[in-house]
């Protein structure tokens, strides 16, 4: 397996990244996260957009906004390709470290409730699922809400648990 690095994205990647957006998150929807909407999350100094490059190539990316003491995860999307080697864990260390690093304690985002094998991904990384919103997705698919406090250690189950 190739290496990958965790880079900033550019401008340049906007079009590339809205086009996993369509194909990876938001298939059988009307795209919502056009080129000119991730390039205004580059842009934006509340957004990160973080991708995840093997050979420069983005094979993953993470568009987070943060705000006084929560933050908000728009997008995250791997290639299949580069799927379960630890780079969508990575991507939402790196930004859940930065928001730590700025005083930010809760994370939320919202995911389409049909979509399984991303709920379980979130919940091995220790966020907890909320609520269901029906209809969230263009009144086609309900969202559910999850959310992570980072003041809370992500727990391992069987992980030997540290001393009060
Ligand atoms: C969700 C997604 C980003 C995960 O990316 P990834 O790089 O494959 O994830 P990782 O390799 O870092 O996985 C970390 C852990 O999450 C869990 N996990 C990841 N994908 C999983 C799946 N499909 N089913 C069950 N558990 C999963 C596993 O515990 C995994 O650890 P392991 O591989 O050691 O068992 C990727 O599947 C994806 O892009 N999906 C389509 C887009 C999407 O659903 N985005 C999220 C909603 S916006």
């Amino acid at each position: 397996m190739e290496s990958y690095l965790l880079i900033p994205a550019r401008l340049a990647d906007a079009k590339r990244l809205a086009g996993m957006s369509q194909e990876l998150v938001e298939a059988g929807l009307r795209p919502s996260w056009g080129a000119l909407r991730i390039a205004w999350h580059i842009r934006d100094p509340e957004s990160v957009v973080l991708t995840a490059r093997v050979r420069s190539v983005a094979e993953g990316f993470a568009i987070m906004r943060y705000a006084d003491d929560t933050a908000h995860l728009n997008l995250l999307a791997v290639n299949p390709a580069q799927r379960r080697r630890g780079i969508g864990r990575a991507l939402i260390g790196w930004l859940e470290e930065t928001a730590r690093t700025a005083g930010t304690f809760a994370i939320s985002l919202e995911l389409r409730a049909g979509n399984m094998g991303a709920r379980a991904f979130y919940a091995a990384l220790g966020y907890r699922e909320t609520t269901e919103v029906p209809g969230y997705y263009q009144g086609l698919e309900s969202a559910v809400r999850m959310t992570r406090d980072l003041r809370t250690p992500q727990t391992t189950p069987g992980a030997p648990q540290a001393a009060p």
